[in-house]
């Protein structure tokens, strides 16, 4: 059976959760490895409208599994409210949601530290990151003070180790500014209070997955966040602080590479980014860019903020796919170049005034790359209400040809609109053959 990764090939909000929940009709469990509440998944059916953050996008799918990987860190406060909602839509969680152990908990205090350190760095050097406590987290596993669910379960030894955390840099740090910060015992008698309703959902997810696989389940892996936003492969410092790309979920989730049967790229017809960093085909101050931003709806999912908008980055793309190899690309949010007489695509970068290949590791040069476009002929029809692939229009066909060169890999998936029921399957593709019975 596949087993697939489902992962982000720009800088985040590609559209990932919309292909899951489409893909996820066919596989038994959807799994995610890494990042958090900084994630903002929506997903829509039936009239209605789901922002998710902590759950996998598959919850949708009643017989689907869905499993939050021992690479994630988690709001525990969030995580209930996000159980919740979906209790109170009708979402049936017992028994076929799965929490892993080893997953790490955002105490509040990194929360705080996460908001602390962007307030307080100077102009260039602020992230933007989502002040979700996303970064501090990942700080307090890399340097072993961490606290993970499993941690949750025994209150003396709760305290104790929290105490030891709030005496320990972060505390220091956060009562260095001044800030009030909760006692020992209380954060120990809210994780405690918060492991007893999360108690039914807690466990070893590695040994799960790979059971399920020995006995013949696929899995669908979905990634959050983008490759560009990868902390090794993105454009650093201005990243997201876990392991993005497909090759992140063998850590995430404790499931062999041998495992792994297939990879898809999420990527949208043209770029995004929320927050800080470089973005060589931004388009600053510029109609064509606040024409994608208002058709596209560009504002944060998690945070509300307005995102950065510009053409497809085909070096991006490219470098993208160099790090995934992916089997095939899904374009999401195609119907959003509807209205563009034109549209261009970045095929090359300049830096200094020569050519550049690939993506630079510096930042200050990623900052000073200039873009080299092409221009293609927009189609101008709506193609919201289009539901086969041979009924796009040519210009459509056109311009996902040339993605298909840039970017190094067959487009087997568009997306026309937000619903479900406008996303069209290419006849033939690599998705149509390896995921077998998709509608
Ligand atoms: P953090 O993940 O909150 O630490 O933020 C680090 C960077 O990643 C910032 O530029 C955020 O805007 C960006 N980021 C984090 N999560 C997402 C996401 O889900 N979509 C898009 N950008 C994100």
């Amino acid at each position: 059976m596949p087993n697939i990764a489902v992962v982000g090939a720009q800088w985040g909000d590609e559209g990932k959760g919309k292909v899951v929940d489409l893909l996820s009709e066919r596989f038994d469990v959807v799994a995610r490895f890494q990042g958090g509440p900084n994630a903002g998944h929506t997903v829509a059916f039936d009239g209605k409208t789901y922002a998710l953050h902590h759950v996998p996008s598959g919850v949708f799918r009643p017989d689907t599994r869905i499993v939050i990987g021992n690479g994630t860190v988690l709001d525990l406060t969030k995580l209930l409210e996000e159980l919740d909602g979906l209790a109170e839509a009708g979402i049936d969680l017992a028994g076929r949601l799965y929490i892993s152990d080893r997953a790490h908990v955002i105490l509040p205090i990194l929360k705080m530290l996460d908001a602390l350190e962007e307030s307080s760095a100077k102009a260039g050097d602020k992230i933007g990151t989502t002040l979700r406590g996303i970064g501090p987290t990942y700080q307090a596993k890399a340097a072993r003070w961490g606290l993970r669910v499993g941690d949750l379960a025994d209150p003396e030894h709760l305290e104790e180790r929290i105490d030891r955390i709030l005496s320990g840099p972060a505390g220091g740090r956060l009562a260095q500014a001044g800030q009030e910060m909760p006692t020992a015992a209380q954060l120990a008698r809210d994780g405690h209070g918060q492991w007893k309703r999360l108690e039914q959902y807690v466990t070893d997810t590695a040994m799960r997955l790979n059971d399920w696989i020995d006995e013949g389940g696929s899995v669908l892996f979905e990634g959050a966040q983008g490759t560009l936003l990868d902390l090794d492969h993105g454009s650093y410092p201005f990243v997201t602080s876990s392991t993005t790309v497909a090759g992140g979920l063998c850590a995430g989730l404790g499931v062999a590479p041998t495992r792994v049967t297939g990879a898809l790229g999420v990527f949208k017809a043209y770029g995004t980014r929320v927050g800080a960093g470089p973005m060589p085909s931004e388009l600053i101050d510029d109609a064509a860019g606040d024409l994608i931003r208002e058709r596209g709806h560009e504002y944060g999912t998690t945070t509300g903020r307005p995102r950065r908008c510009g053409w497809f980055d085909g070096v991006a793309a490219r470098y993208a796919n160099r790090i995934n190899r992916f089997d095939a690309a899904c374009i999401t949010l195609l119907d959003v170049l509807d209205a563009f007489e034109e549209i261009r695509i970045c095929t090359g970068y300049r830096l200094d005034g020569k050519p550049f290949e690939g993506f630079p590791a510096s930042v200050s040069r990623a900052e000073r790359l200039e873009p080299v476009y092409e221009t293609h002929k927009g189609w101008n029809r709506d193609t919201t209400g289009v539901r086969k692939w041979e009924d796009l229009p040519a210009e459509a066909h056109a311009y996902l040809a040339r993605l298909e060169e840039v970017i190094g890999t067959e487009v087997a998936m568009v997306g026309v609109g937000p619903d479900r029921v406008q996303s069209i399957l290419r006849p033939g593709s690599w998705i149509t053959r390896n995921v077998p019975d998709l509608i």
